[in-house]
């Protein structure tokens, strides 16, 4: 059976919090994989750091454990690389592993700045390889059935307003000034790291999340710097229908579990959870009823957008439908008007981003 689904072998690039989440999920033994995963290799800053890795999450599950990145590239069995560094090294590795030939899953944000992206999709382009922004949470059961229900049978009629929050504890101060979280030249800041998908959801519940361009959007925004670095941030978007978007971040405090709301003219909806991994949602009805609605999430949900890479690669498509080029662009170019209007900087901005 498994024999049939279409397999990909991944190259790992760097060894931190995130890596690890995505790589457990890879091998989770699932029901109803549609896809079959095969860690090829891991690359990392020390072979050292790789090989703890590997025993500690994948265990007997990759021979090909690297001390560089650039071993993983070159290794002709591997058929995708997925990006795990800070924001700051997404454009570099990606070009790399474009350059190389491979397919490529980069994390969020994909890159510092919409200009940065650019350049990336036309390497892509050139190589005719498939690139991805690794928007996990686009690909989720509940986020497909959401967006259905919103946009195809309108159940909660016009959609007026979308609020949604994400902030975290992360007590910035007590972190030392090289962490991806407080230096500006890794990217740092809380509209990158965690904002963007307050972002996403405003995208999702206002306009399904595609296929519109950041400059119909009316951008307001102002941010809490520490630094230079962002430690709170809200924005409204203004549809040209009136509609807004309502999306904050902050790095002090922990967002409620109805992280979203999404208002319409016939009702509204809670999602609940994770910003970046929710558990249900619950649809209010203006005739006074509800339906919660639940899905199953064995492991932390990864290999939903792995499998869906997969099948768009045995397809022989180069950009996802459900997180395509246009939409990685458009978030960037939304967060770059953010920050400009907010005042965050990173080092590696030109003017204008
Ligand atoms: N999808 C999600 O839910 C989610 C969650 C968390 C983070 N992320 C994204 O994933 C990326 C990495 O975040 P993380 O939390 O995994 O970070 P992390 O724990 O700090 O790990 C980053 C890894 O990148 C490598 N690296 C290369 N150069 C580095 C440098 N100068 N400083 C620090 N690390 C460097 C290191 O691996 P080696 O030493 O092995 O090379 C390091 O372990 C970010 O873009 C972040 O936004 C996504």
């Amino acid at each position: 059976m498994s024999e049939q689904l279409p397999t990909l072998r991944w190259g790992i690039i760097a060894t931190g919090l995130i890596s690890s989440w995505f790589v457990q999920d890879l091998v989770l033994q699932r029901k109803d994989p549609k896809a079959k995963h095969i860690i090829q290799a891991v690359g990392s800053s020390s072979l050292d750091k790789g090989k703890v890795f590997v025993e500690k999450y994948i265990p007997g599950q990759c021979s090909n454990v690297y001390g560089s990145y650039e071993e993983v590239y070159a290794n002709a069995d591997v058929d995708i690389v997925y990006i795990g560094t800070p924001h700051a090294f997404h454009k570099k590795n990606c070009l790399d592993a474009i350059n190389a030939g491979k397919h490529v899953l980069c994390e969020k944000a994909f890159t510092l700045n919409a200009k940065e992206a650019k350049e990336v999709f036309e390497a892509a382009k050139a190589k005719g390889v498939f690139v991805m922004e690794a928007m996990w949470t686009r690909f989720f059961p509940l986020t497909r059935k959401l967006l259905s229900l919103l946009h195809e049978e309108k159940a909660i009629g016009e959609i007026y307003r979308v609020f949604c929050d994400f902030a975290l504890n992360q007590n910035i101060s007590s972190l030392g000034p090289e962490s991806r979280l407080k230096n500006p030249a890794l990217g740092a800041g809380t509209l990158l790291d965690i904002g963007i998908y307050s972002l996403t959801w405003g995208l999702l519940g206002s306009d399904a999340g595609i296929g519109e361009t950041a400059s119909s959007l009316d951008v307001v925004a102002r941010q809490t710097l520490d630094n230079g670095v962002d430690t709170a941030t809200s924005a409204i978007l203004l549809y040209p229908d009136g509609k807004q978007a309502i999306v904050t971040s902050s790095a002090s405090f922990k967002t409620k579990s109805v992280f979203c709301t999404i208002q319409g003219s016939q009702g509204y909806v809670d999602i609940e959870g994770f910003t970046s991994a929710p558990q249900f949602f619950t649809v209010y009805s203006s005739d006074g009823s509800s339906k919660k609605y639940e899905f199953e999430r064995p492991g932390r949900g990864f290999y939903w957008e792995a499998d869906a890479v997969a099948l768009d690669i045995a397809a022989g498509k180069v950009q996802s439908d459900i997180m395509p080029w246009a939409e990685t662009i458009r978030v960037l170019e939304i967060l770059d008007e953010i920050r400009k209007q907010g005042g965050s900087k990173f080092p590696q901005d030109s003017d204008g981003n």
